[in-house]
């Protein structure tokens, strides 16, 4: 029975996604059937996972063809691909250890608690989003060069190639890339540099297989290729960045670049049904929330409810209501707060947690403040891409500017855009940030902190054996989209392509209401929610998720979600 829910919803979904939510892109494939038996990458886009399929062919490995990945976005995807933003990376060796690498912004040295409100602590969310103020201090490129240096084997000229000829020599807009540029046009034309990169000269708008080129950025790459973190962190590059901050009001110095570090976490690990996850920790909230949702419905039985069935949609909604409470009032930066991490993922608090839970009616937000733990006083606009390659070595990497071309603020003569990533930090206790997410405390703008995330690169093994590398952008619908992709396969057996293609939904405790898709959920779904109390808010998508699934005799099958224009290919 929850089969035919499944596959009803599912075509009807596909029907109108195809019908006219797509728009046609020669570049996009949404997701290849085809089981890889060697190495396989899921991207964004299209000259992306090729970049990353270059590398591998030229001796690489999976690290070495994620690092590929991620500068060739930053040329080609520039809404959301960046040098001047961050993310997290999970990576899983082919001897099984597994890594976290957080290298996510972090706050300015000269930031202050109140540099988003106004002379009457009024909070100005234009501060926190556009211009100078909204960037924190990039970390990508520390993040790939520490990667590299770590677990990767080819040289950094060598993977950074790509994208350096993909920037100078150009390459072809799509339709989304055209149009993400000309309607964003007034906001690149308030910053020089952005002006001279992303507006024509001739004051036409963009079209479809018109080719971008990007001079100062080829330079820019060429540089961190020859002197590595150097070519970013100091020196001209380094000098360009401080030069347009001080044209923009921001705060950051030449000494918040220079001491910029990435840093490598233990990842947050969590056993359901006989699959390990392993989830990115603080400053990320993926993994602390996830693990308390998987903690919460276990004892439930999930899969007996069949898949976005309105008692499954209840059941996490209830969990993703009661875990994101915890989010928003506990979790930050691990080196400036102090966490319950320990209890907040220990099923014991979980389960009590979850005992007023009630399988016939919602409980309102409103009576669900965070749990009480004694001695304690989140548009598409980032990006996720999968890599596994032939060796079994696995990489999941979520990397973004934050909003839609970040902070709108490209480097002159640098020719990159910033990240708006301070609008991640609760600006004023109580007050939402773009992702209408409010925080507390735990998540206040301190100097040289990073802001919390829900970015959830994820990697799932069975009896030690790589299953699945998941992933996805849409701010804090990453969170509960990439659990339900991972339900989708753990618990209903999907492969790849229905995982990500089945209808989403999403809670996040405040505001309370239940997102889901557009014609996603049969009439009575609806109403019997609706019954429970639940109220429903219909959105065109949720998050954008790429994720490579492993089939016990290793084989790798691949999907980009349908939603965008990514791309699949492997050998
Ligand atoms: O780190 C975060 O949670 C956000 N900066 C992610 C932003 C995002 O996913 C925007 N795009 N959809």
């Amino acid at each position: 029975m929850s089969r035919i829910t499944i596959n009803h919803t599912l075509l009807l979904f596909l029907f109108f996604f195809t019908s006219f939510l797509f728009v046609p892109d020669s570049r996009a494939q949404v997701a290849d059937p085809i089981p890889y038996k060697n190495a396989v990458i899921s991207s964004a886009d299209a000259y992306a996972t090729q970049a990353g399929i270059e590398t591998l062919q030229k001796g690489g490995n999976a690290i070495d063809a994620a690092i590929a990945v991620q500068f060739a976005l930053a040329v080609t995807l520039p809404r959301a691909g960046n040098i001047g933003g961050g993310g997290f990376m999970m990576l899983r060796l082919a001897n099984g250890e597994i890594k976290a690498l957080d290298f996510r912004e972090k706050a300015p040295s000269r930031a202050t608690e109140d540099m988003f409100l106004d002379e009457n602590g009024t909070y100005v969310p234009e501060l926190s989003r556009t211009g100078g103020l909204a960037s924190g201090v990039p970390g990508t490129v520390d993040g790939m060069i520490s990667a590299l240096e770590r677990h990767g084997t080819l040289p950094l000229e060598v993977i950074l190639e790509p994208a350096i000829r993909l920037a100078r020599e150009g390459f072809q807009l799509t339709y989304s890339h055209a149009e993400g540029l000309n309607s964003n046009r007034d906001q690149f034309s308030k910053f020089e540099g952005s002006e001279k990169i992303f507006l024509r000269a001739d004051g036409a708008l963009w079209r479809e297989g018109q080719i971008l080129i990007q001079t100062d950025l080829a330079e820019t790459l060429e540089r961190i290729a020859l002197r590595g973190r150097d070519g970013f962190y100091s020196g001209y590059t380094a000098r360009l960045i401080i030069d347009e901050q001080q044209r923009q009001g921001g705060r950051m110095t030449l000494r918040d670049l220079r001491n910029y570090e990435s840093v490598w976490r233990n990842p947050t690990r969590a056993e359901f049904k006989g699959h390990e996850l392993f989830m990115m920790p603080p400053p990320s909230s993926g993994g602390v929330v996830m693990s308390q949702v998987l903690s919460m419905i276990d004892g439930i039985n999930p899969d007996s409810t069949g898949v976005n069935s309105s008692q499954y949609i209840h059941l996490l909604s209830e969990a993703f209501r009661r875990a994101f409470a915890d989010r928003n009032y506990f979790l930050g930066d691990p080196d400036f707060v102090s966490m319950p991490i320990d209890t907040l993922l220990s099923e014991g608090y979980n389960i009590d947690r979850f005992s007023d839970y009630d399988p016939e009616s919602a409980t309102p937000s409103s009576e669900i403040s965070h749990g009480q733990i004694s001695g304690f006083a989140e548009s598409n606009e980032t990006t996720h891409f999968s890599v596994v390659d032939a060796d079994g070595n696995a990489v999941a990497i979520t990397t973004t500017l934050n909003g839609s071309y970040g902070s709108h603020v490209a480097v002159d003569g640098a020719g990159f855009l910033m990240n708006n990533e301070m609008d991640d930090f609760s600006a004023k206790p109580g007050v939402p940030n773009m992702f209408g997410l409010i925080g507390a405390e735990a998540n206040s703008v301190k100097p040289n902190k990073r802001m919390l995330s829900s970015m959830s690169p994820t990697i799932v093994t069975r009896d030690g054996q790589l299953k699945m590398v998941a992933g996805g952008s849409g701010g804090p619908t990453i969170i509960t989209a990439v659990f339900q992709d991972i339900m989708n396969e753990l618990l209903y057996g999907m492969n790849a392509t229905e995982a990500i293609s089945s209808p989403r939904f999403h809670h996040q405790w405040m505001p309370d209401q239940i997102v889901v898709e557009r014609f996603s959920l049969p009439d009575d779904v609806q109403k019997n929610l609706n019954q429970k109390g639940h109220s429903i808010r219909v959105v065109s998508t949720l998050a954008r998720t790429h994720i490579i699934v492993i089939d016990d005799d290793g084989n790798r099958t691949a999907a980009a979600d349908p939603r965008g224009n990514g791309s699949v290919s492997g050998y």
